[in-house]
């Protein structure tokens, strides 16, 4: 079995699908691994260090993925990258498939198997597989870091000889991974916390991490979890209360940080312009939402952007912003998934096809798209 590791073509991306420790991992499962030359230079991690593990450093993608069984990426290889790949080579990465019409197509003629990490059923058998926990888990904390970097005073209360400086106000919106670790990450450095979410159970979690919950809790709130946990697109009417509770609480706050997502839906819009404009100068929004259309109306895809003296930012890819840290836990996702792949005895590839967390993840298959939420409406 030979497993190929690429580096990320798109510029955004810092993180690598493999780590000097995974390789050694894969090594140990009886696979050869090829390392692109540089492919982890971005998170910190040089050809010498996969090599040291055990890796053969290839020049180019073709010689990287030339015979390789399993090609692990972070991202989805765009259509012209899909060139000198084995037939039936399977590629896992985090494939962003919904409204990706073409570039799913592109990977089916290919005539690789992709799998999209992302799909990943949160059952317990796969939580060590969950890449949007890790991923997420690292973007809450990280948008607190660029958070005090962007604000102009200290978070915690402090008692000094020149006088008492206030604690900062933190009011995080969203609180699954990515909400509940900006709480968590915000309330040690001495913030006073509030957040909101649209699932009732978040409210429990929230305060367990000594944030205060901030929600309209009518009947349609308490339904609003789906049974895979997610939230559901709330109504206009549910909106309408959400932004007049949610408009009065931002005015007041230092930092706003927002998380919400809808699964295969764009990002609700929850920060208005008028919001924005009611914050004092100096205020600071962050929007980990902003590649999903972001739930702010002002932020910007890759810029941090100022109004009236508050500051909104939209960095792209921010667990990438801690590449070392995302791409250990990535990596350690992706062996998790290949393992079970994989048969100990003949140390072979052996897919087990009709496997829960196989189905639910592959996207095409011998030429086609076979993944049920992704088949062509034409
Ligand atoms: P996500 O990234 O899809 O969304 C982030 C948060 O935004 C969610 O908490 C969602 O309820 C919230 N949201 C959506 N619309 C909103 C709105 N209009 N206003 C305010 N908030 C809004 O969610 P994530 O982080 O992936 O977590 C989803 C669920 O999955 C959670 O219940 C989490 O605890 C659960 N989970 C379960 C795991 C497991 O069992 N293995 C692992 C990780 C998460």
């Amino acid at each position: 079995m030979r497993v190929a590791v690429l580096s990320e073509t798109d510029k955004v991306e810092t993180r690598v699908a493999a780590t000097p420790e995974t390789v050694k991992k894969y090594k140990a499962l009886g696979a050869d691994v090829v390392v692109q030359t540089g492919a982890g230079d971005a998170a910190g991690f040089p050809d010498s260090d996969y090599e040291a593990a055990g890796a053969i450093i290839a020049a180019h993608a073709a010689d990287t993925v030339a015979d390789a069984d399993v090609v692990l990426k972070v991202r989805r290889p765009a259509p012209g990258e899909l060139v000198g790949y084995k037939a039936g080579a399977i590629v896992i990465g985090i494939m962003d498939p919904y409204g990706q019409d073409e570039a799913l197509k592109a990977l089916a003629d290919a005539h690789v198997s992709a799998f999209s990490m992302e799909l990943m059923p949160r059952i317990t058998r796969a939580q060590v597989m969950d890449v949007l926990s890790s991923q997420a888990n690292l973007a809450g904390y990280r948008a607190v870091i660029d958070a005090t970097g962007e604000y102009g005073r200290a978070m915690p209360m402090m008692m000094t000889a020149a006088g008492t400086v206030p604690a900062a106000r933190v009011f995080v919106m969203g609180a699954g991974v990515a909400g509940l670790q900006a709480i968590a990450t915000a309330r040690r450095l001495g913030a006073v916390v509030t957040a909101t979410d649209v699932r009732p159970a978040a409210k429990e979690q929230v305060e367990s991490l000594g944030g205060k919950f901030v929600a309209v809790e009518d009947d349609e709130f308490k339904q609003a979890e789906t049974s895979g946990g997610y939230a559901k697109e709330m109504s206009a009417d549910y909106q309408a209360k959400q932004a007049a509770l949610v408009a009065a609480h931002i005015a007041k706050q230092d930092i706003v940080i927002t998380t919400a997502l809808i699964p295969g839906r764009p990002a609700p819009k929850l920060v208005s312009r008028a919001m924005v404009e009611s914050m004092k100068p100096g205020s600071v929004v962050i929007d980990l939402a902003v590649e999903r259309g972001g739930n702010c109306e002002m932020s910007e895809p890759g810029r941090v952007v100022e109004h009236q003296g508050v500051k909104i930012v939209g960095h792209l890819n921010v667990p990438g912003r801690l590449a070392a840290t995302a791409s250990s836990l990535y990596a350690r996702n992706l062996y998790a998934f290949v393992e079970t792949l994989v048969d100990k005895d003949t140390k072979n590839l052996a897919v087990k096809w009709d496997d829960e967390l196989v189905k639910a993840t592959c996207l095409t298959r011998d030429g086609a798209i076979v993944h049920t939420a992704f088949q062509p409406t034409a």
